[in-house]
Order: C-alpha cells, then sequence, then structure tokens
C-alpha cells in the first residue's frame, strides 16, 4: 500500500493566521487616492548623515559578513549607548547581538528559551509578531486582557493568576503597538516583583523607547535584580526612520546572548552589514535627529486626537510610539466593518483593532507618523463615515 502522502506544510505553521494588518495593507496597495494611516513607520526618510555613512561604505567596498554577533564597533557603541540610556553595563562581546531588527530578535528570545508547551504571558491587544513567534517556537501563548479604563497596561495582579508550572516568561512592549500606552514605573515594579517570586523571565520590546511624550518611559531590565532574567531587545526602525535597514539588538546575560546567538549564527549568520554601518553612525550622531522627529510627532499626536475626539472617536491618550486608538464603539460597527467601509467609501485606511487581539475589538489603530496636512484629511473623511454611520 503507498504510504499517506504527508501534508506539505507543518501543523505549528498551518496553525498560525496570516497578520491582520498585510491582508489589509495589500487591498490599499491596489487602490489610488488612498490616505493611509495604516502601516506603522515613520513617513522620515533616514537622516541623511545616516544615509550618507551606508554610502561612503558601499564606496569603500565594505560589502562582505561581518562577525556573526555584529560589527565590533557597534557592539562597543550599543554598549555605550545603553550605559548612557539605562544606566547598564553590557559587555560588547558577550551580552550583546546584533539582529535583523526586533523582529528577529523576538524570534529569536522566544526559540532560546521555550520548550514544547511553555508558556509566555503578554498583554490583550498586542502586537501581532508577539503571539505567533512564541506559537511557532512551540510554546503558548497566555493572553492578559486590558483596557482603557486601566491605560491599557499589563496588570501585576492580572499576571499572577496566570502563572503556572509551565510559564517561562513575561512579554512585555512598551510604548505599546498598537495602543501608544506606557507602562509606569511603579507598575512594571510590580511585574517586576512576579517575575522575580516566580523565576520568570522578562522579554521587553524597547523598539518604541525613544519616541514618548511628556512621560518618563522604564526598561524592566534598569529594575532591581532584573537585568540577568531580562532580554532586552531594541532596534533602529522606529526612532531614526530605519525600517528598511533590518536593523535590531538583543542585550542580555551571557547564557542568553549566547543561546540566541546559536540560532543566529546558523539561520542568519549576520545582519546587513550596511545596515550595521548606518546604525554605528546613528548612535555616534544621531540624537538630535530622533529628537526633532519626537517634536513632529508629538505635533501629529495632539492633532490626530483632539480631531479623532472632534468627530465623535473618543480616543485615549497615547503618551508613546506614533499610534492613535480610538474607540469606534459608537457607530455599532464591528472594527473590521470600520476598516473595510472607511477605506472602500472614503479611501482612509486604518488597521482594524482585532487584528491586536480580541480585546482590539471595538477600536481602530491609526498611526500618525504621516504628514499634517494628511492626517487633516484624513479627519475630514473620517468624519464624514462617522456621521453617515451614526446618523
Ligand atoms: C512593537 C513592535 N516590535 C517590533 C517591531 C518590528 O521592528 P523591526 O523593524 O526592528 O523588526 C514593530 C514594528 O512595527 C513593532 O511595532
Amino acid at each position: 500500500m503507498p504510504r499517506k502522502k504527508p501534508d506539505i506544510t507543518a501543523k505549528r505553521v498551518n496553525r498560525i493566521t496570516p497578520s491582520g494588518i498585510r491582508r489589509f495593507f495589500d487591498l490599499v496597495a491596489s487602490m489610488e487616492g488612498v490616505i493611509s494611516l495604516g502601516v506603522g513607520e515613520p513617513d522620515f526618510a533616514t537622516p541623511w548623515h545616516i544615509r550618507e555613512a551606508a554610502i561612503y561604505s558601499l564606496e569603500k567596498g565594505y560589502t562582505m559578513y561581518t562577525s556573526n554577533l555584529g560589527m565590533p564597533e557597534l557592539r562597543r557603541e550599543l554598549s555605550r549607548h545603553l550605559k548612557d540610556k539605562y544606566g547598564l553595563d553590557y559587555d560588547p562581546a558577550t551580552e550583546l547581538l546584533i539582529t535583523v531588527g526586533v523582529s528577529e530578535g523576538v524570534d529569536l528570545a522566544t526559540r532560546a528559551i521555550l520548550d514544547p508547551g511553555d508558556e509566555v504571558i503578554m498583554a490583550d491587544p498586542g502586537y501581532v509578531s508577539y503571539h505567533s513567534c512564541v506559537s511557532l517556537a512551540g510554546g503558548k501563548p497566555v493572553m492578559v486582557p486590558t483596557s482603557e479604563k486601566e491605560n491599557f497596561e499589563l496588570g501585576a495582579g492580572d499576571i499572577e493568576k496566570r502563572v503556572t508550572d509551565k510559564t517561562k516568561a513575561i512579554l512585555i512592549g512598551y510604548p505599546a503597538n498598537p495602543t501608544g500606552a506606557v507602562m509606569s514605573r511603579d507598575k512594571l515594579a510590580k511585574i517586576a516583583e512576579v517575575a522575580r517570586r516566580h523565576g520568570l523571565m522578562v522579554i521587553s520590546d524597547e523598539i518604541y523607547s525613544s519616541l514618548v511624550y511628556g512621560v518618563e518611559h522604564t526598561c524592566a531590565a534598569t529594575l532591581p535584580k532584573m537585568k540577568e532574567s531580562t532580554i532586552l531587545l531594541g532596534g533602529f526602525s522606529k526612532a531614526y526612520a530605519m525600517t528598511g535597514w533590518r536593523i535590531g539588538y538583543a542585550a542580555g546575560s551571557k547564557d542568553i546572548i549566547a543561546a540566541m546567538f546559536k540560532i543566529h549564527q546558523y539561520t542568519i549568520m549576520c545582519a546587513p552589514t550596511m545596515g550595521q554601518v548606518a546604525a554605528i553612525e546613528a548612535l555616534k550622531s544621531g540624537d538630535d535627529s530622533v529628537s526633532e522627529m519626537v517634536e513632529d510627532y508629538n505635533r501629529r499626536r495632539l492633532f490626530m486626537v483632539k480631531g479623532l475626539n472632534k468627530i465623535g472617536l473618543p480616543c485615549f491618550e497615547p503618551r508613546g510610539a506614533f499610534y492613535a486608538f480610538p474607540s469606534i464603539k459608537a457607530t455599532g460597527l464591528s472594527s473590521e466593518e470600520f476598516a473595510e467601509r472607511l477605506l472602500m467609501e472614503e479611501k482612509v485606511a486604518v488597521v482594524p483593532g482585532s487584528a491586536f487581539g480580541e480585546c482590539g475589538e471595538g477600536y481602530i489603530r491609526c498611526c500618525y507618523a504621516t504628514s499634517l496636512a494628511d492626517i487633516e484629511e484624513a479627519l475630514a473623511r473620517m468624519g464624514r463615515f462617522v456621521k453617515r454611520c451614526k446618523g
């Protein structure tokens, strides 16, 4: 008897649903005249001095692989940067790894620490990759509902209730995508206490750490006795407007970085060389450019939030990242229906909140990293749409 043909794709891959954001943006790409508040990336080009450093490196013929860990100069600069920013000491030789964005960092961190069935606790709504990376690594995402009433912050009590023998880590991503929420130091300290009490790792996605408006961001690794058990994932995409360069990093204990490095060296080899050169320049002299962009985002943030409230979409005040997360409950539509109809009827692209988890239902994500003129026009179109829905 011929044997039964095996499935061509693996079960753990089949279980993953494609990102709700991408599906939407394939549709947007096929339409004309759309104002996109959709994809979460800066509308700025990378600051010129950073691009210039990379161009110059190409002229000099720096086109080979780098050290698997990342260029030594980049790791040294990064170590200095993390000391300045967080007051933390990371050894560039053993405690830092240059990755292909925070995206690779999340994948490596989860694969490095999870055995089959291990659980990772995280916020709902949350960034789309967290859940899927944990599942692909053989782990089990355990979602903690968060709400606007509680500033979309993860609560230590809610986390502790979900700790089991299988719990391995808490994944924290603040400032948050999609809500723009920032976690207060006090609340984070309580979560750190839970992590310490139960011997859990903390994976801290710091991608938006520089994009905060009038509040302080706290990194879990800076809390007492947390450096060793925190995997700090950082990157250049958002703060330096460098999404296409694909550079990020992981900072952590020697053992954790060694484990992540094993996977990285066999699957990636090294992060792109040109991007690493650009990242060195960003760390050496990119601070002013970041501050200028943050000032600009802040203007757009205030304009967007005020505008959304005015057109009848009550909006939680985002204090970080570059997203507004207004409630659309008053329209009576689901977040998918809202986003789809808004796109078809008024040519404005937003992301349905449900793409980020069950608790995102009733909200939409609007990225304000786009020009004030576009935000103004988008708000006018959305205002018309909301009026029709409510009328
Ligand atoms: C919370 C969060 N983490 C990580 C990433 C991915 O960042 P990178 O470009 O460094 O891979 C994103 C991108 O949108 C994000 O929003």
